[in-house]
């Protein structure tokens, strides 16, 4: 496969231009670019968490030989997961740092630099779309609509989108740099690591945490605040469920919307209660009548 890169000229004002230079998503893009956190995420390999697992591996099994849009490529991490089985598989990220570094661990891949508000693929091109690890929480509240309405635009009748994103009513909105994480029997280890690097860092926390406070906003079923990931430096969007169905409706989303947890691999309805979810992975159908589980 020939690798292709697409760069924005910027010479058109839109809403989404103005928009990408909005306080919060300037610092999320900063993050991502750091040098140490490209290289993070240009090691990173596996599965994120079960849920992400159960779904992505029925959902692939489903597509087989389909057309795959990875949204938010980042280092690459999902590239393997998604291609292996794909006729075609694309990967596009707004961080040419993390473009060019997915770029060189998969030479192969076609990996471009593109934005999720303004895809640059014909209606109808994929079968399935992924965007990992929150990615679209970086997007600020009134672009939100805009990346899921060209998500949905480029996925065919039959497609289906799968992706995660950050739960108001869960415990992120309420983290701070002096308190300590909850602690997961099913995630021990990176338990223990969030603890030790909530410790050891401390200070940088509290300057990142102070300093995102001028972006929140309040919304009444969302907020955009700190997270207290990369040592509260992002600051991302958060919502419910009731206001992700909503949004997933209005943007064409047609078909059954699926709920699971963020680590024991269990859906709505037999996974522990929702407020302990720190964010929810969602699978939603394009269409009611094709691939309808
Ligand atoms: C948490 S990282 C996940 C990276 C990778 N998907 C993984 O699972 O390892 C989220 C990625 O989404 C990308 N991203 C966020 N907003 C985006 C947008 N509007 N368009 C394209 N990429 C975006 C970021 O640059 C970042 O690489």
């Amino acid at each position: 496969m020939r690798m292709t890169r697409r760069e924005d000229d910027g010479s058109e004002d839109t809403p989404v231009e103005r928009d990408t230079r909005s306080a919060s998503e300037s610092a999320n893009r900063k993050v991502w670019a750091h040098v140490g956190e490209v290289a993070r995420f240009a090691s990173a390999q596996g599965w994120i968490d079960r849920s992400e697992r159960v779904l992505l591996e029925r959902i692939t099994k489903e597509y087989v030989g389909g057309d795959v849009l990875d949204v938010g490529v980042g280092g690459g991490r999902t590239v393997p997961l998604l291609s292996r089985s794909a006729a075609s598989y694309v990967g596009i990220d707004f961080v040419p740092e993390l473009v060019t570094a997915a770029s060189k661990r998969f030479p192969d891949a076609d990996i471009r630099i593109g934005d999720a508000r303004h895809l640059d693929f014909p209606d109808a091109s994929f079968d399935l779309a992924v965007f990992s690890i929150n990615g679209i929480d970086a997007i600020s509240h009134s672009d939100r609509g805009i990346a899921l309405r060209e998500i949905r635009r480029v996925l065919r009748p039959s497609g289906a989108f799968v992706f995660s994103t950050h739960n108001s009513e869960g415990p992120g909105p309420r983290e701070r740099p002096w308190s300590m994480p909850p602690v997961s029997v099913h995630q021990p280890r990176s338990s223990a690591r969030t603890v030790l690097r909530r410790v050891i860092r401390f200070r940088t926390s509290m300057t990142n945490y102070r300093a995102s406070v001028a972006m929140n906003e309040v919304g009444p079923d969302w907020m955009i605040t700190s997270s207290g990931a990369h040592d509260f430096g992002l600051v991302v969007h958060y919502t419910s469920e009731s206001a992700l169905q909503a949004e997933l409706r209005a943007s064409g989303f047609a078909g059954a919307i699926e709920l699971w947890d963020d680590r024991a691999g269990l859906p709505v309805g037999r996974a522990r209660p929702q407020r302990l979810w720190w964010y929810f992975n969602v699978l939603a159908r394009c269409s009611a009548v094709d691939g309808t589980v």
